[in-house]
């Protein structure tokens, strides 16, 4: 009898786990022939959902919350404190309206990836090295300013403008980063009239907190010289075309997938712009190095995880929802509706790697399947033989 009065034999899971390292648990299981008799208990156990936290809830209607309004825009986020399932990604949904800027600023703790949805958008960025950039980026165009360039956004166009923004960090606060109103005004006034060689005058006029999002001017000529006319231009650029590379397609639609390798500048993250037709289904399948973000653009879909320990979780999404789908954990996506759907998906890897059921299943011999499935080796003769991604 153990000291708290249970047999050996009880000892769960759980206790093994709290007894040995995980690095050292495989070595203590094979060692001790006690442990080892406990494997059909343990596989019991590990059946009951008691056992595990059901899977986190992986729906979030972002576009549903308030989130930040001003004059010449508005920004609602998902980080981790709205969406806590997703841990290393987040993503915020802005607006400009026409000159309205997203002022100059850097994210400390975060590359910021984005999709353009609607309008035509000026970013500026600075790199450590001093190149700068400026860019033009329009309906289907995505930017990637690794974390910590100091970078700045305006619509230039005559129409609103909507765009997604992706962090590699689930923790990132879009209202938390580092502003240059901010700066300033936390600054000593001596220091900023001594850097900036503004008079006194001129910098107690300068804003006293951070603006976020203001209004402006579109500008005459786009895009304008530099202040400094002696600068190196960036020669990796910021921009990649997504809506314009040629898809992957399948019976039931189509995917384009940028990862480093056609983006490099984009040393964080993969960009997957998924579109299903009516009746649809995404294959099953899992992601063995990344997390999956999803924005749901147009149309519906209900996304199925599975999380092991006999655990899986359904949901419904629409436009403007976000999901989440954990590293390693099984998952498919079935259209719903009458209406083609549009999503995207962000994963926190520059490499894209999947593995689907069917590629698997086909890369194992036909006794192995029969026996595992327990199904007569004519029906397994049936499997796909391929990967088959998106299903009519
Ligand atoms: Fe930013
Ligand atoms: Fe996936």
């Amino acid at each position: 009898m153990s000291s708290n009065g249970r047999k050996k034999s009880e000892l769960t899971r759980r206790d093994l786990l709290g007894k040995a390292s995980l690095a050292g648990l495989g070595a203590a299981v094979l060692a001790s022939p006690e442990l080892r008799a406990q494997e059909p208990q343990q596989y019991q156990v590990g059946k009951d959902p008691g056992k595990h936290e059901p899977i986190a809830d992986f729906k979030f209607d972002i576009e549903a919350s308030r989130g930040w309004i001003g004059e010449a825009g508005s920004a609602k986020e998902a980080t981790i404190v709205e969406f806590p399932a997703s841990q290393h990604i987040a993503g915020v949904s802005m607006r400009l309206k026409p000159g309205g800027i997203r002022e100059l600023h850097w994210h400390a703790i975060a590359a910021e990836w984005a999709l353009v949805l609607n309008g035509t958008v000026m970013g500026t960025v600075i790199s450590p090295s001093g190149q700068a950039a400026t860019d033009i980026f329009e309906e289907g165009d995505i930017w990637y300013f690794p974390k910590g360039h100091g970078h700045a956004l305006q619509n230039i166009g005559k129409s609103d403008a909507h765009f997604i923004l992706g962090f590699d960090d689930g923790h990132f606060s879009e209202f938390g980063t580092f502003s240059i109103t901010d700066w300033v005004a936390q600054s000593s006034p001596a220091v900023v009239s001594r850097n900036l060689g503004l008079s006194p005058a001129v910098v107690a006029g300068l804003p006293k907190k951070e603006l976020y999002i203001l209004p402006g001017k579109v500008p005459a000529t786009i895009p304008e010289p530099y202040l400094a006319d002696d600068l190196e231009t960036n020669q990796n650029p910021h921009k990649f075309r997504l809506g314009k590379m040629a898809p992957l397609t399948f019976p039931g639609g189509w995917e384009r997938i940028v990862t480093a390798k056609e983006f490099p500048i984009n040393q964080t993250l993969t960009s997957v712009m998924q579109y299903l037709e009516p009746g649809a289904l995404r294959e099953m399948h899992w992601h063995p190095n990344a997390d999956e973000w999803q924005y749901y653009i147009s149309g519906h879909a209900r996304v199925t995880v599975f999380g092991a320990h006999g655990r899986s979780r359904t949901e419904e999404f629409g436009p403007g929802h976000v999901g989440f789908i954990q590293q390693g954990f099984g998952h498919y996506v079935e259209q719903i509706g009458s209406e083609p759907t549009k999503f995207f998906a962000l994963f926190n890897s520059p490499t894209f790697e999947e593995i689907s059921i069917s590629k698997w299943l086909a890369g194992n011999p036909a006794s192995l399947i029969a026996d595992n499935f327990e199904i007569p080796r004519e029906e397994v003769k049936r499997l796909p033989k391929k990967a088959l991604g998106i299903l009519k």
